[in-house]
């Protein structure tokens, strides 16, 4: 298999494959963050398109990973497509996305979910199940036939990569592992051992 020289377009051509499947979630990704005294979390985020940066997700900017990410702004992401026995792994530096990408998303989305993360301090405790629904619907009530407003604590992320890894499943368990650095503003490809 021929590897594109510039990851971002090696990630959309397999990306798009991913996409063509129409499997429920090809976007989804495991997103790891640390705490600045190193204690790792992860967890599954939609990955929300390529800007001229890196890689977006949305979330809620006070939850346990905006937490992390604000107080060490590194990340690693990993996607995981077993119709391909594919894997890419992208670690970088995090970066806001601007307020224009957030409306802009935020807008695009389902007004069910616009009031579901309104409504949530997600990654706070919280007493039931029926309290959260009675928010919901309070919300859902106060904005019958409104805009809803993106809250500020909710927007994007850009992981910034400064490396990827490609890796797909051979026979034998001989695997192929494609890795790009970035080297100022150039990408230096290297294949690995499996
Ligand atoms: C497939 C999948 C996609 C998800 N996408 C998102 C997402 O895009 N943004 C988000 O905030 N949480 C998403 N979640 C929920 C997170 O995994 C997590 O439960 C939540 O963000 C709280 O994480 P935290 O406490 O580490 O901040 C998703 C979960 C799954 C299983």
């Amino acid at each position: 298999m021929n590897f594109h020289p510039h990851p971002f377009e090696q990630f959309q051509l397999w990306y798009q494959e991913a996409v063509s499947q129409k499997l429920k979630y090809p976007d989804a990704m495991t997103l790891a963050t640390c705490t600045p005294d190193g204690f790792p979390s992860a967890r599954m985020v939609l990955f929300k398109g390529l800007n001229t940066r890196g890689l977006r997700f949305f979330t809620n900017y006070e939850s346990r990973k905006g937490q992390e990410l604000l107080q060490n702004p590194r990340a690693a992401l990993v996607f995981y497509w077993s119709i391909f026995d594919r894997q890419v792994r992208v670690e970088g530096t995090i970066e806001k996305t601007t307020e224009a990408e957030s409306n802009e998303y935020w807008n695009s989305r389902p007004r069910g979910s616009c009031i579901s993360a309104l409504s949530s301090a997600q990654s706070q405790e919280v007493a039931s199940r029926d309290e959260l629904e009675k928010r919901f619907f309070e919300l859902e009530r106060k904005f019958a036939e409104q805009p809803i407003p993106r809250p500020i604590h909710w927007g994007g992320f850009c992981l910034v990569p400064h490396r990827f890894e490609f890796w797909m499943e051979g026979a034998h368990r001989l695997h192929d592992r494609i890795c790009y650095e970035r080297v100022g503003t150039a990408w230096n490809m290297k294949r690995l051992a499996p």
